[in-house]
């Protein structure tokens, strides 16, 4: 047992749980997810599971994005950039209903399945029927050799390294970081996308590792705001476009792992429901990054702030306007707007990891959860 107890301390490479650690190996997680794929000086991007099915892709009908929890998620963010890069519509589908539904799919769709431990239940049975109506399986896995990347015509892996904590983290970044070049290919491919901007979005790309060490960077701060509302009963999570999803992980982020109630929502839609839950003991988390929403995003904070809503607002640096406002910002480096997700969740990540250490929960286990759910 002392053994065992010496390895574990081993593994967590100096780190207090597997969380914060897969939480700060992001720049690295991200930076081998892209390594021998995207090289933006020569303006090229090689997705090896893609080259034999990128006809399939590029004339597919419809995209159907399938997977659960934060993989979900994940597939969420890449509707937004499938869309915006190659017109192709997308729906994104939780697994679990999506198998029982008798779903319209055929052989033009383009299915993708995302899956962190390639081993979820009903994240599998999603992918046989959809197999079984002639539809194109493409896999975007953690773990290699995984039921799931078994189950697939293809796919790619995400290479974010073994994800112990339950809480996924980098698995998720490494996710979307896969599911951008997908987008950026085939845009390219299509013709949707101009070379210029081809060529300007994987240069940007290129740098994200190095913005994702820089937010990394708030921890302090971040703990600082964890101790103000490790007490709180209820928070909500808040942004609009590439940011909603990034809401929804927050929010879920924070309730597996601390047990308090939180909620994700598309920031539009609070004056349709929750805005009735604001008071000053409501903690409302912003996602306020400057992008064509952002005034949108300004006035909604104005309604939580006339509500008297604790305001914890995650901003682009060197923005003025929110620091008026807001209770707290959290300053994160400027990107692309499509690339913000991969940058805004971070300090989302750090927040929910240090509420819960403060509450004394079991950040790496937490109850009643299992990091693959193999049952439906
Ligand atoms: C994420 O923090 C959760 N533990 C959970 O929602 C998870 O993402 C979900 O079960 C899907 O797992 P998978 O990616 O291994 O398929």
């Amino acid at each position: 047992n002392q053994l065992e107890m010496e390895l574990e301390a081993i593994e967590k490479g100096g780190y207090e749980h597997f969380m914060l650690k897969e939480i700060n190996e992001q720049p690295r997680s991200i930076a081998d997810c892209m390594r021998g794929r995207l090289d933006a000086n020569n303006g090229r991007l090689v997705l090896g599971g893609l080259r034999d099915y990128m006809n399939k892709f590029q004339n597919a009908d419809r995209i159907i994005i399938t997977a659960c929890g934060t993989s979900w998620h994940a597939g969420l963010v890449a509707e937004y950039l499938f869309e915006e890069f190659a017109r192709i519509p997308v729906e994104v589908e939780y697994a679990s209903e999506f198998r029982y539904r008798n779903p319209v799919i055929n052989e033009k769709d383009f299915v993708i399945a995302i899956s962190q431990s390639g081993e979820t239940a009903d994240t599998l049975a999603a992918i046989e029927l959809a197999k079984s109506k002639g539809a194109t399986i493409f896999g975007v896995c953690n773990v290699v050799g995984s039921s799931i990347a078994r189950a697939t015509h293809a796919g790619s892996y995400t290479h974010a390294g073994p994800e112990i904590g339950v809480a996924s983290t980098k698995a998720f970044t490494a996710q979307i970081s896969v599911l951008t070049m997908m987008a950026l290919k085939l845009g390219y491919q299509r013709g949707t996308l101009s070379e210029n901007r081809y060529m300007q979005l994987l240069s940007e790309l290129e740098t994200i590792p190095s913005k994702v060490e820089r937010a990394l960077q708030l921890n302090d701060k971040i703990k600082e705001i964890a101790a103000e509302f490790k007490d709180s009963r209820n928070f909500l999570y808040l942004g609009r476009g590439y940011n909603f999803p990034v809401a929804l992980e927050g929010a879920l982020k924070l309730k597996e792992i601390s047990y308090i109630h939180a909620e994700g929502y598309p920031a539009a839609e609070m004056k349709h429901g929750p805005i009735a839950l604001i008071d000053e003991e409501m903690p409302v988390v912003f996602i306020a990054t400057k992008d064509s929403s952002y005034e949108k995003v300004v006035s909604n904070i104005q309604e939580v702030k006339a509500r008297k809503g604790k305001i914890i607002a995650v901003v682009t640096e060197g923005d003025t306007s929110v620091k008026h406002m807001a209770d707290y910002v959290i300053e994160i480096p400027e990107t692309e707007e499509a690339f913000v997700p991969l940058i805004s969740v971070v300090p989302l990540q750090q927040l929910s990891y240090h509420i819960a250490v403060m509450r004394g929960c079991n950040v790496d286990q937490p109850r009643n959860l299992a990091k693959s759910v193999t049952v439906e």
